[in-house]
């Protein structure tokens, strides 16, 4: 077969995400009329990182457009780790606040872990607590973080059965690879972690037939990196300046890659629709569970 001549399968998110969010709106109506209140989210952001306040206004708008009452916390790049910590403890103890992330990177300043461990971890709709981390790890049921169950959720959506392929993931992070080996392996692939440090990481790049980039390297991956027939997912959201203007690009090489692929998702329009779209997912998740669970664990 020439598979040079065939045009690859676009994984497309924003359809994914459009099916999450239907099926999340409808759920939330059932929520509304079971509980009389709606599920709420807490956004934090701290500085200014231009790229972080974007995702937070995606975020803002979408819990808008779906029904969820949200509250974004902006705070100047100066606040102090237990200014933080302070406001987390009042989002814990708030009855409207179902959900609560704090947007990463925080500034060098304040400690990511202990903020994050100071979330309660039935509103940690970004799955970034030891507790959910460890029962992820443990294969049960918790709450995941967004990108890597946004991934699952785009190869579910195409019916692309990875059971028994070779995964490789280029990318180590708590947010997005380490989280999304362990969910690979749920699903029976093998798994493979590559990052900075990995040797001949091109030749285990090629060994893929699922290649997963979540490492901010724009247009790092060309097709001397990908195995003829292999399924790409890229993570990556780089903005990058060309001829007097800015765009996204991922890390993969679109043009270039998708000429020996058999599936490929875009940069913009593949994973960042469908990371919000589980958010709202989550948030609504961690609603159901707080309505239901008669007392809160270690009251
Ligand atoms: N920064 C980039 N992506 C994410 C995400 O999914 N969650 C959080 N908290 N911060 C991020």
């Amino acid at each position: 077969m020439n598979i040079m001549a065939t045009k690859p399968l676009i994984l497309n998110g924003r359809s994914v995400a459009g099916e999450v969010l239907k099926n999340t709106v409808s759920e939330i109506e059932l929520f509304k009329l079971q509980n009389k209140r709606i599920p709420g989210l807490a956004v934090i952001l701290v500085g200014d990182n231009p790229a972080s306040h974007t995702y937070v206004k995606n975020k803002e708008i979408a819990t808008k457009n779906i029904g969820i009452y949200s509250e974004v916390h902006r705070l100047q790049e100066h606040t102090s780790e237990n200014e933080v910590i302070s406001l987390i403890n009042s989002l814990n103890l708030n009855p409207k606040i179902d959900g609560i992330l704090v947007q990463l990177p925080l500034p060098i300043h304040i400690k990511t872990e202990k903020v994050i461990n100071s979330i309660d971890p039935d509103k940690d709709v970004d799955g970034l607590h030891p507790y959910n981390l460890g029962n992820l790890m443990r294969g049960q049921k918790t709450l995941t973080p967004c990108t890597p169950q946004g991934v699952i959720e785009i190869l579910n959506h195409y019916s692309i059965n990875i059971s028994g392929l070779s995964a490789v993931i280029i990318g180590r992070s708590t947010l997005v690879g380490k989280p999304l080996s362990i969910l690979l392996l749920e699903k029976n692939a093998t798994v493979t972690i590559a990052h900075s440090k990995t040797d001949n990481i091109q030749e285990i790049a090629r060994s893929a037939d699922l290649l997963i980039s979540a490492i901010g390297k724009p247009k790092l991956i060309t097709k001397n990196w990908v195995k003829p027939n292999a399924i790409i997912i890229d993570v990556g959201i780089n903005r990058i300046h060309e001829n007097n203007a800015s765009r996204l690009v991922g890390d993969v090489d679109y043009d270039n890659a998708s000429s020996i692929c058999q599936a490929i998702t875009p940069v913009p329009g593949g994973v960042g629709p469908v990371t919000i779209a589980m958010l709202m997912a989550n948030t609504l998740k961690a609603a159901q569970q707080r309505e239901t669970k008669p007392a809160n664990r270690g009251a």
